[in-house]
C-alpha cells in the first residue's frame, strides 16, 4: 500500500478519493474523526480527550492508514491491522508520559489482551469512521471497497472486523457487501462502560481465483 490505492468519482458532486495516509495530511484531523466515531470506547480506556489524542498521536503507524478524501478535507479513515502490525501501537513508554508506572503497566496489558492476533492471511480493518457530517453518502463502503482491493492485490486470503452489538447498522453495512459473521463474542458486564456487551467477528473471504 505504498501509494494511491483508489481514485474515483461516486457521482457528479461528489468527487472522492481513497489513498494511502501521507505527510501532506494532518494527524490530528484523522484523529479528530476517529475519536468522534469512537468517543464511549476511547473514554472507557482514556478518560481525557486531551490525552487520549495525545497518545494516540504518538502511536499512529501511519502506512496502515487509509483515508477518504474529498478536495483535499479528509471525510473518512480506515484504520488496518495486518502482518502482525496495528495502526496503532501504544507502547509502555507513551503511556508512561502520562501516567504513573503501574497504571501505565495495567494499561499497556489492558490494551494488548483486547487487540486481537491477526493470522498472516488476514487483513483486519481495527477501525472505520466517517465523518459525522458525511455518514450515508457510500464513503464507508469505499474505505471498505478499497481494502478489499488491497486484500485481493497482495494475496491475502480474508477481511475481517468486529462489529459491537449496539451498532446494529454498521453490521447490516458490511453484511451487504459480502462480509459474514464468523462469530459472537460475549463480554458480558465487562465492556459496559464501552458502550456494549458483545461483538461479531466478520469476515469477508476472497475468492482463490480472484486474487
Ligand atoms: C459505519 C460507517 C463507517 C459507515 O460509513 P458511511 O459512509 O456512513 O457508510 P455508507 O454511506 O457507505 O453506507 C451507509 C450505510 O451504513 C450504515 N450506517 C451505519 N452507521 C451509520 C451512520 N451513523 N450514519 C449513516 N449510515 C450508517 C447504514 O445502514 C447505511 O445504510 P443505508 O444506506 O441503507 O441507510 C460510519 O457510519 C461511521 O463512521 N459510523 C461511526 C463509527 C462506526 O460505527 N464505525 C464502525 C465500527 S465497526
Amino acid at each position: 500500500m505504498e501509494t494511491l490505492i483508489k481514485e474515483e468519482s461516486l457521482n457528479n458532486d461528489l468527487n472522492i478519493k481513497i489513498i494511502q495516509y501521507n505527510e501532506g495530511f494532518q494527524k490530528s484531523e484523522v484523529l479528530r474523526i476517529f475519536y468522534e466515531a469512537f468517543e464511549q470506547k476511547i473514554t472507557a480506556f482514556i478518560k481525557s480527550k486531551e490525552k487520549a489524542i495525545s497518545i494516540y498521536e504518538k502511536s499512529l503507524n501511519t502506512d496502515r492508514i487509509i483515508l477518504a478524501v474529498e478536495d483535499k478535507k479528509i471525510t473518512g479513515m480506515a484504520g488496518l491491522h495486518y502482518d502482525d502490525k496495528n495502526f496503532t501501537d501504544i507502547n509502555y513508554d507513551t503511556l508512561k508520559r502520562y501516567y504513573s508506572p503501574l497504571k501505565s503497566f495495567f494499561m499497556y496489558w489492558g490494551l494488548r489482551l483486547m487487540t486481537p492476533k491477526v493470522q498472516k492471511e488476514t487483513v483486519r480493518i481495527d477501525s472505520i469512521a466517517v465523518d459525522k457530517s458525511c455518514r450515508g453518502r457510500g464513503i464507508g463502503t469505499k474505505l471498505i471497497e478499497a481494502v478489499i482491493e488491497f486484500a485481493r492485490q497482495n494475496s491475502y486470503g480474508q477481511v475481517l472486523l468486529e462489529v459491537v452489538d449496539t451498532n446494529p447498522k454498521a453490521k447490516v453495512l458490511y453484511e451487504r457487501m459480502g462480509f459474514k459473521v464468523k462469530k459472537k463474542v460475549n463480554f458480558y458486564f465487562l465492556t459496559r462502560s464501552a458502550g456494549f456487551s458483545s461483538e461479531y467477528i466478520m469476515v469477508y473471504d476472497i475468492p482463490v481465483n480472484s486474487k
